[in-house]
């Protein structure tokens, strides 16, 4: 089967090692804006694989560049694994060229200040109730072109979105008979040494980190300020950490597709160096996204901060600890109340050895290859737009086992207030 990578950075350097361990994957295209990194990566693979890997250079933010490309190579299915500003072109590449699609990240504008961007942006704000500047809703109104189309796009086939999902789902078929709490935990326990320095691209992982948190409770979204909610959880695999409350995207998809739940957050680590270090970032401008004037030219202050600070794709060898992401669900099984958790443990220094990339990289670069995988088998099937919890969960949740990001299930654990 033929695959199209598109992006060749620290989560598409994980998922093509992967992909190569899969045999479903005859012939892969690495396809970037910067074919060196590419090439770099093919050539390192090449010696470990039966299958047939060629390179390119793409602008994925150009429906026609992505086009020439796919109409050359004739892809059964594209992982998008470049920016989430990518996501819309190379879906309409793939409705143009007959490729089904996937991707680990849901569709946020590059410039936040265009005024067509905006207003739909502050309609979908009232209507809805939360700010945050991503959500489902351009992708979801792909769902009648792909139908038509009978192609499959798969969203958010990452961590978290991705096994995350994936874990509801399971916990739904095998568990419960109602599923009503769901608290998602994202612990970071790695240490990479730098006074900071962010774990995947900075300006995704900024943006979201420094915007309003928010919950979906009861049917509605529950709207926070950044970091408002701080809880203390002890990680299997860590230890004590302080977790904040964020909006994260599966609480939308999984709002709409996990019937009778009552509340869903979402949890991450941050230690207080970071934050205080975001927190003057932004106090001071450096996080805005609109260009502005310096020294006669413009510049992106997010971006001029991205080319300071440390390529997230060198964490790798400095990063030692570990990570421990997963879900708690609260519910209810045969009249009865039941709590579970399950999680993965995942430790950077092992992910390195094997890949060169972190943890970070590694728990999206994994199921990432997964769901592709799941597509290009047929495995799971469908013409339309899905999320990852939409399908059969047990066949990704034995992959995860084999691919290196191995679960447990905790049927007594520590509950979250
Ligand atoms: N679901 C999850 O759990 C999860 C977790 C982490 C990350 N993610 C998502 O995973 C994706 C990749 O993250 P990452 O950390 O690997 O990011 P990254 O290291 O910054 O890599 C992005 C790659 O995309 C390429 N790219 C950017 N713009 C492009 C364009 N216009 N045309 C062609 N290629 C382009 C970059 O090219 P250059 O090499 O030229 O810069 C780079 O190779 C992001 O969408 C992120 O949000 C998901």
């Amino acid at each position: 089967m033929k695959l199209m990578v598109i992006g060749c950075g620290g989560v598409a350097t994980v998922a093509i090692h992967k992909c190569y361990e899969n045999p479903v994957f005859t012939e892969i295209l690495v396809a970037s804006r910067t074919k060196s990194k590419c090439d770099a990566l093919a050539e390192k693979l090449r010696s470990r694989t039966k299958a047939v890997i060629t390179t390119a250079t793409v602008n994925a933010d150009r429906v026609e560049s992505l086009t020439e490309l796919m109409n050359k190579f004739k892809p059964h299915t594209v992982l998008n694994v470049a920016l989430p500003y990518q996501d819309l072109t190379i879906m309409d590449a793939c409705l143009e060229c007959g490729a089904n699609y996937v991707d680990t990240a849901n569709y946020e504008a590059e410039n936040t200040d265009d005024p067509e961007w905006r207003a739909i942006y502050e309609k979908r704000c009232k209507e809805k109730g939360f700010t945050a500047l991503f959500d489902y809703s351009w992708q979801w109104a792909y769902q009648d072109k792909f139908k038509a189309a009978g192609l499959t796009a798969l969203l958010g086939t990452g961590f978290d979105p991705g096994v995350t999902s994936v874990y509801t789902a399971y916990a739904l078929k095998h568990y419960f008979d109602e599923i009503h709490y769901i608290d998602i935990l994202d612990c970071n326990g790695g240490d990479h040494g730098y006074p900071f320095a962010t774990n995947f691209n900075p300006e995704i992982n900024l943006r979201e980190v420094s915007s309003n948190g928010s919950y979906w409770e009861e049917g509605h979204w529950v709207e926070t300020k950044p970091m408002e909610i701080k809880r203390e959880y002890d990680f299997d695999g860590v230890g004590m950490k302080d977790m904040y409350l964020l909006h994260h995207e599966e609480i939308e998809s999984l709002a709409k597709n996990i019937p009778n739940v009552k509340r869903i957050r979402f949890f991450m680590t941050f230690g207080q160096s970071y934050l205080t270090h975001m927190n003057c970032l932004q106090n001071v401008g450096m996080l805005g996204t609109a260009p502005v004037q310096f020294e006669g030219r413009e510049i992106v202050p997010i971006k001029f901060l991205k080319a300071l600070l440390p390529d997230p794709a060198s964490l790798g060898p400095r990063t030692v600890g570990k990570t421990n992401i997963g879900c708690i669900f609260r519910g209810i099984k045969d009249g009865k109340e039941r709590n579970i958790y399950i999680y993965n443990v995942c430790d950077h220094q092992e992910c390195y050895k094997e890949t060169g990339a972190q943890a970070v990289s590694y728990t999206t670069g994994v199921p990432a290859m997964i769901g592709t995988s799941m597509i290009a088998s047929g495995t799971w099937s469908g013409a339309g737009v899905f999320n990852v919890e939409e399908f059969d969960p047990d066949p990704y949740m034995e992959a995860l086992n084999k691919y290196g990001l191995p679960w447990q299930v905790n049927e007594n654990p520590v509950l979250v207030d």
